[in-house]
């Protein structure tokens, strides 16, 4: 099984952002552990992220990846076009955020992305992800 991880808008400033809610790996250590984790369970793991919508979309819908693990950041709260493109992609997508979304600011209480995914998860930092590759292989 191979997984997409795709990383959306700020993620590659992990490290340097509030350690409270991303914790304290920068972006290409989460990719290291995310990808380990993996492995572990003979799952292929390939790496994404952009700061711009539609690069996003683009890879979302095409890419030869079995399942895809999303964290589109700010996105999650309001683009539209996110959401049509997990919809129509024809394959598993998991939403996870690295910070509890749901005991936040308001506006981060919305995603427009949950209605569109397999799974969701979020609040357990880099463990969200670990999560999202479980919930995958168990419901492939
Ligand atoms: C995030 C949560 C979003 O609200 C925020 O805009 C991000 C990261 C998370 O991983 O916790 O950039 O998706």
């Amino acid at each position: 099984m191979k997984i997409l991880i795709v990383n959306g808008p700020n993620l590659h400033m992990l490290g340097k952002r509030k350690a409270e809610h991303y914790g304290s790996l920068t972006l290409a250590q989460l990719e290291k552990q995310v990808a380990d984790y993996a492995a572990k369970n003979d799952v292929e793991t390939e790496f994404f992220q952009s700061n711009c919508e539609g690069r996003l979309i683009d890879v979302i819908t095409d890419n030869d990846a079995d399942a895809i693990v999303l964290n589109a950041g700010a996105y999650t709260h309001y683009s539209y076009a996110i959401a049509d493109a997990v919809e129509c992609c024809g394959k598993p997508v998991v939403e996870v955020h690295l910070s509890d979304v749901e005991n936040r600011e308001d506006f981060r209480k919305k995603s427009v992305l949950t209605p569109v995914c397999a799974a969701r998860f979020y609040g357990k930092k880099q463990g969200s992800y670990f999560d999202a590759i479980d919930w995958l292989t168990e419901n492939k």
